[in-house]
């Protein structure tokens, strides 16, 4: 009979996980283990650690519900999202526009508006225009191709945040015959990402913001290209450079021009953005969406009862009196 010592378990283990049938899995699960077992013994972990470890996981599954997904916010916090979705973007078949998170509130379901309809059911005092071109790699119009948007409100929440049995902030726009795109909609704010379940614990105990930059999601496609997954960051947001996701990049990031003369609805403030999509590889098809709606998650799980993301205390006091900045929306109300 062997005694496994901390150097010889690993190998014991990934024998024994030798009979997998599915060679990926089997290629997945070894080298989880490989690092795993690395990282223990890097750290030495303790006991009491890893049951610490445990409880935070246990924690992480316990807060997502249909409108919830505390996975994935915990794969945005660490980076893996960020790096999943770098790694996928390079494997395009040609140079088109990059890829950004999808995050934790994208909604299938969707609704459907016209061209220049305003997705915001409150848009007093802070409208904005999105307007561009969806083209392939080539520089040819798309027409027809389906651009889903979605943002946070006036107030600085997406709709789920507040009430998922409604929907505000999102919708669907078609290409014309020139590829041309048109979404009325409101400037979004920077926003905390929800910081009041065990990943935002996590982050406050490591001191760090919880902040992402000011953006707008979009998800494009049409058929025979791939999909795109991204986002567009407003220019001059304080945090571009420190994304608590690590979802901005120079790329991606967009102007609000106050009085654009190509913007097609004059008058108001209006940001300018022309999408690339490049061919769909056999691949592609296989690969999936780097995060998904929590609802197909989660289904079946218990409603929340708390609004989602409602700041911890000290952070929301931390922030009373500082109205009008960048965070102010996000407390308004509450
Ligand atoms: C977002 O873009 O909405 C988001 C992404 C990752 C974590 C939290 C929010
Ligand atoms: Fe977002």
């Amino acid at each position: 009979m062997r005694a496994y010592t901390p150097e010889t378990i690993t190998n014991a283990v990934i024998e024994q996980m030798s009979t997998t049938p599915d060679p990926r899995l089997r290629e997945i699960m070894e080298s989880a283990i490989r690092h795993l077992h690395a990282f223990a013994r890097e750290v030495n972990l303790t006991p009491a650690e890893w049951i610490k470890g445990i409880e935070f996981m246990t924690k992480v599954g316990q807060m997502c519900t249909p409108a919830r997904q505390e996975f994935i916010l915990l794969s945005d916090t660490v980076g893996l999202s960020a790096l999943v979705n770098i790694m996928h973007d390079k494997t395009k078949v040609e140079e088109a526009t990059s890829a950004s998170l999808l995050g934790p509130f994208f909604r299938e379901n969707t609704p459907k508006f016209a061209p220049g309809e305003q997705i915001a059911r409150n848009a007093e005092g802070a409208e904005v225009v999105l307007f561009g071109r969806v083209t392939s790699a080539k520089g040819e119009p798309l027409p027809g191709a389906q651009v889903t948007v979605w943002q946070t409100a006036a107030d600085g929440r997406y709709d789920i945040q507040t009430d998922a049995s409604t929907m505000d902030c999102r919708g669907i726009f078609i290409t014309d015959a020139a590829g041309n795109y048109l979404v009325r909609t409101v400037r979004p704010l920077g926003y905390y990402i929800p910081l009041d379940g065990p990943v935002g614990g996590l982050v406050q105990a490591q001191k760090r913001h919880g902040m992402r930059p000011a953006h707008i999601h979009f998800l494009i496609s049409a058929p025979g290209y791939r999909e795109l997954t991204t986002a567009l960051y407003i220019a001059g947001d304080a945090h571009l450079e420190d994304d608590v996701v690590f979802g901005a990049s120079g790329d991606l990031v967009a102007e609000i021009k106050t009085s654009d003369p190509a913007c097609p609805m004059q008058g108001l403030p209006s940001v300018h953005f022309d999408f690339s999509l490049s061919r769909e590889s056999a691949a592609d098809k296989l690969t999936g969406r780097v995060g998904a709606d929590p609802g197909q998650i989660t289904a079946g799980n218990v409603a929340a009862e708390k609004p989602y993301g409602s700041p911890p205390p000290g952070l929301a006091a931390e922030t009373e009196g500082k109205k009008g900045g960048i965070l102010a929306g996000l407390f308004r109300g509450r």
